[in-house]
């Protein structure tokens, strides 16, 4: 029996869908504890690529069972959509259980997203508009009653709990909105359409985890977004409405840190971020813009081009901290193949101090001017290497001083989008 948490070390999109996909050939269960349909996930196998938002990557191996546990929010047009869509491809999404708990991002919830943040103008959070903080704003308000997973099962219920909801909310969006209510009955169809596609997913998968957990099985729980991201340890408020870090997967899950064997953090070789809020080691330069366009960095759910920098080695010591790392995976090196140099961050220069920890205050951060340690880049391609001792000293180096800076190991090392293209170091 194992239990593994993979969790992004940065800002989201580290690339923690092929760590889960490889992960997952050996594992018996694949875990979401966070988040919803705000993350993406973009695997390719054979060839083929798939591009999935909720659904853990666990499922394109058949024998996977893959759980959405009781921490995810899941908004059911998405759910369904990405089912129909994995089965018009062959896909079996038999093995996909979710749990009754989790919360349902209800239209209101998109709606306010996307009121709130135009209202907050040049102040905006910059979320991906997928109602992820009014779903958890409500989940944490306790009363009136949310709608759950488990009121997919049961259409009175579902509807008790959108009037009891509405009665605020069509307030909400008329008072401080100038907005339209929203009708009871629609709004309960709206949902209701794709409770027959989601139905037979839901259950207890609290009572599943500690069955397969004394069973043996080897599990793996699987973040979404980032560290950074954290409502707790992420640049607040620029941040989303749940906990990504390791930490997280106790929560979201129900299973207890003690019996956690290993906290893999995501991240790729060099940084990048969606949305507003503080990153020190960005790039607003052709380099920047080399980054981006080697390394397709452009938001799988919304598309939005994503701010890029080096490697911030800062931030990732913090993150292996907070994680409790006992590895990292490395992604996305070849992006870097054609730099004559590159640069990592190791310290941050703010108000004239130099900071080799980062600063819990945020106003803190966002004054940070990275100190970089300039290193010679490797100038080849690195893509087809699948050996460690076949990369290139420099190339060596660069992973050396990247272990040193964060005081983890790296035990996996990306070159490509592929599975194939996947140096393994060590049993991760
Ligand atoms: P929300 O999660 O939609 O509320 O967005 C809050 C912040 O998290 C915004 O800066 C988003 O761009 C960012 N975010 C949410 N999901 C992801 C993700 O999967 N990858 C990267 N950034 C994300």
């Amino acid at each position: 029996m194992s239990v593994k948490v993979v969790v992004g070390a940065q800002w989201g999109d580290e690339g923690k869908g092929k760590v889960t996909d490889l992960l997952a050939e050996q594992a018996d269960v694949v875990v979401r504890y966070q988040g919803g349909n705000n993350a993406g996930h973009t695997v390719v196998v054979g060839g083929d690529e798939y591009k999935l938002h909720l659904i853990p990557s666990g499922i394109l191996h058949p024998d996977t069972l893959c759980i959405m546990a009781d921490g995810t929010v899941i908004d059911p047009e998405g759910l369904a959509s990405e089912l129909e869509g994995l089965l018009a491809r062959g896909i079996s999404c038999d093995n996909l259980r979710v749990s009754g708990n989790a919360h349902v991002i209800m239209p209101y919830h998109r709606l306010l997203d996307e009121l709130q943040e135009t209202a907050r103008g040049a102040g905006s959070i910059g979320t991906t508009r997928c109602g992820i903080g009014p779903v958890y704003t409500d989940k944490t308000a306790r009363k009136p009653l949310p709608v759950r997973m488990w009121d997919l099962l049961d259409k009175d219920a579902l509807r008790e709990r959108v009037e009891g909801q509405l009665a605020q909310k069509n307030i909400i969006l008329q008072a401080l909105y100038d907005a339209e209510p929203l009708e009871l009955e629609a709004v309960v169809e709206q949902v209701w359409q794709h409770a027959e596609t989601i139905s037979d997913h839901i259950c207890d998968t609290r009572a599943l985890l500690y069955e397969k957990l004394e069973a043996g099985a080897d599990i793996v729980l699987e973040g979404a977004q980032g560290t950074f991201l954290d409502l707790d340890y992420g640049t607040y408020p620029f941040v989303t409405s749940s906990h990504p870090i390791a930490g997280g997967a106790c929560l979201g899950t129900g299973i207890g840190p003690t019996m956690i064997d290993a906290v893999v953090i995501v991240t790729k070789a060099y940084s990048t971020r969606v949305g507003a809020g503080p990153f020190p080691t960005e790039l607003d330069s052709e380099i920047g813009d080399l980054i981006r366009d080697r390394g397709q960095e452009y938001g799988t759910t919304t598309g939005r081009p994503r701010r890029c920098g080096w490697l911030d080695g800062v931030a990732l010591r913090a993150s292996a901290r907070i994680n409790g790392a006992t590895v990292i995976a490395l992604m996305l090196l070849d992006v870097l193949d054609i730099f004559e140099t590159i640069n990592i961050c190791t310290a941050y220069e703010i108000g004239g101090k130099n900071y080799s920890m980062m600063p819990a205050n945020v106003e803190l951060l966002s004054e940070a001017k990275p100190v970089f340690e300039e290193m010679p880049g490797w100038g080849c391609d690195l893509g087809a290497t699948t050996d460690y001792d076949d990369l290139p000293q420099v190339t060596r180096d660069y992973i050396s001083l990247i272990e040193e800076v964060a005081g983890t190991p790296v035990g996996l090392i990306s070159v490509g989008p592929s599975r194939a293209q996947t140096i393994r170091r060590a049993e991760i």
